[in-house]
């Protein structure tokens, strides 16, 4: 058989990359694994419980609603109704099987091939995959030194082709929450040209308050250029059970929704059950964990403070350090090869986020306990 040229040759996952080096070791030390962002951490008590009863339930093995559980659409309206004082309808609140899902089902929502797409880079690799897969241009913008874009700049990269811009915040790889008045900025150009503003907001509990919270949600025309993704994965520390959200406008949930038919149907429902034991029942452990993970960034960073190896964190935020590797001889994929081989650390490229090489590398701090985050100062060390 032969394969789409697209996938075959456009694409290459960076997480089954890790994994395969991974396959290469040989030492026995424990692996640091600073790769793909996951909680540490199990789910709250509450949450598991439901999911045990949930099992037993008749309804839990058949299909749910294709939009989502009702109860599940009208709690997490009600939760960004709270957190953004405003009004979100359940009908604004189409469920899916992660963010990811909602991301890809939006995107090709919005574009036919050949159509473009703008992503600041540094991106997040799954969404620059999905748009080149599907066959749509895509435009980087090149953000400021403080990594936060430019609404200007984007307004230069656009063409009559273009569908969609989108932010990510706090972002993956950096971590840098966009101020409110940038994101407010980049609406009002989705606005004026008539395209799609996605805002993933994955990380939205580990936001920096100081860059406050977007108010997208209180004009009443959001709905015509704003699409906002949700997951539930960190916030409740249940990424294996799959749950995100599409929250717009009746028009991108109707299109989205032919989309979910055909690569899921809906969401599973006992992820479903899951969030929403998560939604009512544990708001106060969530921001327990909030403070932890803040907790493992002062770590991270206090230990990164005098560039181990060479190591410089670049910035961070939610579960992410953007570090600069010291190298001027290697390639970052050499230096992360030697990371894992020789001193038992995973690590995520920054190739898997930028066109090119810039020397940078992901951390996810946040996968680590305190205990190990000590110890990973210990192996950059050794890198030098
Ligand atoms: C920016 C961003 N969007 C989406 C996702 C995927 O989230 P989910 O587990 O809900 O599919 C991640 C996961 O790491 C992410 O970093």
């Amino acid at each position: 058989m032969r394969f789409s040229e697209r996938v075959v040759d456009l694409v290459h996952s960076p997480i089954g990359a890790a994994h395969a080096l991974v396959g290469l070791r040989t030492n026995s030390r424990d692996l640091l694994d600073l790769s793909q962002a996951a909680p540490s951490f199990p789910a709250a008590d509450v949450v598991i419980e439901r999911i045990a009863e949930a099992a037993h339930e008749p309804d839990v093995g058949r299909y749910p609603p294709q939009p989502g559980l009702p109860t599940l659409r009208t709690a997490f309206a009600n939760d960004l109704s709270h957190e953004y004082g405003a009004d979100i309808s359940a009908d604004s609140v189409l469920i899916t099987a992660g963010c990811n899902q909602a991301f890809c089902i939006a995107a090709s929502a919005l574009t036919s091939p050949g159509d473009e797409a703008l992503l600041v880079s540094p991106f997040y690799f799954n969404h620059d995959m999905w748009l080149r897969l599907e066959g749509i241009h895509v435009r980087h913008l090149e953000p400021g030194p403080d990594l936060i874009p430019d609404p200007e700049h984007a307004e230069h990269l656009l063409t009559d082709k273009t569908r969609l811009i989108t932010l990510v915040s706090p972002g993956n790889p950096t971590g840098v929450t966009i101020p409110k008045d940038v994101i407010h900025r980049f609406a009002d150009l989705a606005r004026r040209h008539n395209i799609a503003l996605i805002v993933d907001e994955t990380y939205r509990s580990f936001r920096d308050q100081q860059s406050g919270t977007h108010q997208l949600f209180e004009n009443d025309d959001w709905t015509d250029h704003v699409i906002s993704l949700h997951s539930f994965s960190k916030d409740f520390a249940i990424p294996g059970y799959r749950c995100g959200a599409v929250v717009g406008g009746s028009g991108i949930i109707t299109q989205s929704l032919k989309i979910l038919d055909c690569v899921a149907i809906s969401a599973p429902r006992i992820g479903q059950e899951a969030a929403l034991a998560g939604l009512l029942h544990a708001q106060e452990w969530r921001l327990e964990q909030v403070a932890r993970v803040r907790e493992l960034e002062d770590r991270f960073l206090t230990v990164m403070a005098n560039k181990p190896g060479g190591f410089e964190v670049v910035a961070s935020g939610a579960y992410f350090g953007w570090v600069r590797q010291p190298s001027s001889d290697l390639t970052t994929a050499e230096v992360v090869r030697r990371l894992v081989l020789e001193h038992d650390v995973l690590v995520i490229p920054g190739t898997a986020f930028t066109p090119d090489d810039e020397a940078m590398l992901r951390m996810s701090f946040a996968n680590l306990s305190p205990a190990e985050i000590n110890e990973l100062k210990l192996r950059l060390a050794e890198f030098a």
